[in-house]
């Protein structure tokens, strides 16, 4: 079982869509795929069209109580444990709570053999549940965009994971990946030249492209199942492709 949190404090990165596409393409290439959505915004939860969730359906008692994981939500070939607003108490409740950061990998190791993959989605934030999502991971997945927002957003990213590695001492970025990048915008190629000679490994950048991922995203559904052979469906292959190499999985 291989764990990789997506991860960025920045919101607006792309991490909740790479999430829910990466994770379905893999799940289409016949791996037993598990997400969990950190984010009490709960998108990746929407996202996939899962509405009306407990708070016992998500990683609350997991965090706060150092419970197994809750039966999951099967979606779109996919298993998922959701989100929903009420999570952001586990941000108070484990501050400060010995081990709770280490919680969700504890609960992860008991289907290790249930899971080939497991994407964490990890909250726009340096809390809490940011920290829980990290310590549960191998690898991290930084999506980045080719944006002013993602050149700021590189100092705080390189602090992060140096303190993770605190309480995962092995915690490696596997892949940062540009998003919503325009070509056309002489902005985008510059900030994609820094990322270049700053970040590695490094992916192929994910172009802009809003509509398909917004409409695909206000029908609860991957990009896979809405707009299969569209461009960006393209887009989400590529992607697929280098986080699997990057993650060492098939794809
Ligand atoms: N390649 C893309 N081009 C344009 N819009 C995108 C792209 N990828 C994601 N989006 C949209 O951008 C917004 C932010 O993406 P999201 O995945 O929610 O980022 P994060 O989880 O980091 O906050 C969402 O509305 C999403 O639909
Ligand atoms: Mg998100």
């Amino acid at each position: 079982m291989i764990t990789a949190t997506v991860f960025n404090h920045a919101g607006g990165a792309g991490k909740t869509s790479l999430t829910r596409d990466v994770g379905y393409q893999l799940s289409q290439a016949g791996h037993h795929v598990l997400l969990i959505d950190l984010d009490p915004q709960a998108n990746l939860t929407s996202w996939l069209g899962v509405r009306k969730v407990d708070l016992a359906q998500t990683v609350f008692d997991v965090a706060v109580e150092g419970s197994s994981l809750p039966t999951p939500v099967e979606v779109h070939g996919m298993h998922l444990i959701p989100s929903k607003v009420d999570l952001a108490r586990a941000e108070a409740r484990i501050m400060g709570l010995p081990g709770a950061h280490s919680s969700l990998h504890v609960a992860l190791q008991e289907v290790t053999d249930r899971y080939d993959v497991v994407l964490i989605d990890s909250p726009p934030s340096l809390g809490q549940l940011a920290i829980l999502g990290a310590a549960a991971a191998d690898s991290l997945i930084v999506p980045i965009p080719t944006r002013a927002k993602g050149l700021d957003a590189m100092p705080g990213l390189q602090e992060a994971t140096t303190l993770y590695r605190r309480v995962r001492p092995h915690l490696r970025v596997a892949l940062y990946v540009p998003t919503m990048y325009d070509a056309r915008r002489s902005h985008d190629r510059e900030v994609l030249e820094d990322l270049r000679s700053h970040l590695s490994p490094l992916g192929e950048p994910v172009p802009e492209r809003a509509a398909v991922w917004l409409d695909s995203s206000l029908a609860g559904e991957p990009v896979g199942v809405y707009a299969p052979g569209s461009p960006v469906h393209q887009d989400v292959l590529r992607m697929t492709a280098e986080v699997a190499r990057a993650l060492g999985v098939r794809a």
